[in-house]
């Protein structure tokens, strides 16, 4: 059955109360409303699309209707996939840009997952909540500071959940660490560190073969910001309770001037390739500081246009402990074997393990992203089923996505700092942790 907006509205003033309780937990995961069927249309079916479809089609109790998508080849391909799965045939979106508000407003989707240019999520998730339906964005969930706003002020109007799909919050090691965390074994937090370390100038902002613009790599000639934030700033927040006990204060970004776009296509490509001698905005490393209302200090690096294996560098360090996600170990003071010497994690891994990886781990390793896709879809999904919180909200969506925007006002205005706007409305002070709880 699909969720209209009025009995959404009606059922948010216990939402208020009940979303962040209820927060998909193991107790959601193993609830007694399984059976209930979960009709997902889906937005935008290419390459991360289709990992999602794929997905989909292995939860349980789960269907997907409609499908949109303005490229018919990648809309065949989903549609096919859906079908080869047994499943029926569904219907298809995609005349032009717009018409994913005709898919949206059919009576029979609970939720809708979106999958397009990053321009597309704010505006089609506003859609889909206006129209009574869970929103699952892709990341980023916004570009721009007002399409934060939007996604925050369209969520406290209709009560109706968003979800930015942000899959690396769901990372074993990473919420093994949170666990840490929270059993106080790092001491006070005081400083993390995260990247996004990722050369997506041969194979995604461009096309691998001849070099051509694909649709994300405007965005490297208009912006020069922080481009891709929510990987690596997507832990953190849950390590350091940004939006439930300590909230941004301000940032401020630096930018390096561009050099490797033009030294890629000139190697690649040569002279006379119309990318080569392109000016582009974008600096190639971007490393923004954040100081945080309690006295906290978070580095986030963008680094996607260097020749480079993929990284995250995360680091979070407290008063009696650190964690180094690229060393893979721990030093915990009066813990650890050897005076200042690293030990590994793995111990610690198995130790603390995150109950939905506990319970989850056989069926999430068989997708992408080492099973972390599976787990945010199959919670996803639960909350949509017994009508919860999602586990990332829209604060935490907004609260990821605004490093985007506010570098960029930094970098423009000389690196000085930004302010960051309260999305919570003051509401972090008291809000308890509710993610992986
Ligand atoms: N979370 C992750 O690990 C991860 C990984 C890769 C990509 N992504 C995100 O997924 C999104 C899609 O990336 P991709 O690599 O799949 O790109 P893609 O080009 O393969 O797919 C995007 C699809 O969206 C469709 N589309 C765009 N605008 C549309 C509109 N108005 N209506 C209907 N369809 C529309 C395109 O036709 C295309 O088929 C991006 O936002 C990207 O940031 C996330």
């Amino acid at each position: 059955m699909a969720i209209t907006r009025r009995k959404f509205v009606q059922t948010n003033a216990v939402a208020a109360l009940g979303f962040a309780a209820s927060s998909a937990g193991l107790n959601i995961i193993n609830s007694g409303e399984q059976k209930k069927v979960v009709r997902v249309g889906v937005v935008g079916t290419g390459s991360r699309g289709g990992s999602l479809i794929k997905v989909l089609l292995s939860l349980d109790n789960v269907e997907i209707p409609a499908l949109c998508d303005i490229n018919k080849e990648n809309l065949s391909k989903a549609v096919k996939m859906v079908e080869d799965a047994g499943r029926k045939k569904p219907d298809t979106y995609g005349k032009d840009e717009y018409d994913f508000k005709n898919m949206m407003d059919r009576d029979d989707l609970d939720a809708v997952i979106i999958a397009t240019y990053w321009e597309w999520h704010s505006p089609m998730a506003v859609y889909a909540m206006k129209a009574g339906k869970y929103a699952g964005t892709e990341v980023p969930a916004a570009y721009t500071l007002d399409e934060c706003w939007d996604l925050v002020n369209t969520h406290e109007e209709t009560g109706v959940p968003c979800m930015m799909l942000e899959n690396w919050s769901f990372r074993r090691d990473n919420l093994a660490v949170l666990k840490m965390i929270r059993k106080g074994l790092l001491g006070q937090i005081v400083h993390c560190h995260c990247a996004h370390s990722h050369d997506c100038i041969d194979h995604w902002f461009f096309d691998k073969e001849t070099g051509m613009d694909r649709w994300a790599s405007k965005y490297l000639v208009e912006h020069n910001r922080d481009q891709y934030p929510t990987h690596q700033i997507g832990p953190v927040i849950s390590w350091l309770d940004i939006g439930c006990g300590d909230y941004y204060d301000f940032i401020t970004s630096t930018a390096t001037d561009s050099f490797a776009i033009n030294d890629y296509f000139m190697d690649r490509f040569g002279p006379d390739h119309p990318n080569s001698k392109r000016k582009y905005a974008q600096g190639d490393i971007v490393s923004t500081v954040v100081r945080t209302k309690m006295g906290k200090s978070i580095v986030i690096n963008y680094d996607m246009q260097l020749p480079r294996p993929y990284d995250n560098r995360w680091m979070v360090q407290g008063t009696r402990g650190i964690y180094n996600e690229q060393r893979d170990s721990v030093f915990l003071k009066d813990v650890s074997p050897e005076y200042h010497k690293w030990e590994p994690f793995t111990p610690y891994q198995e130790k603390y393990e995150s109950s939905w990886w506990q319970s989850m781990k056989n069926q999430a390793g068989n997708f992408s992203h080492g099973g972390t896709d599976y787990l945010e879809l199959k919670l996803f999904v639960e909350a949509v089923r017994n009508k919860t919180q999602t586990p990332i909200d829209v604060y935490d969506s907004a609260i990821m996505s605004v490093i985007g925007p506010l570098s960029e006002l930094s970098i423009a205005r000389g690196s000085t700092p930004v302010k960051v706007p309260d999305f919570t409305r003051g509401k972090w002070k008291t809000k308890k942790p509710s993610f992986a709880i």
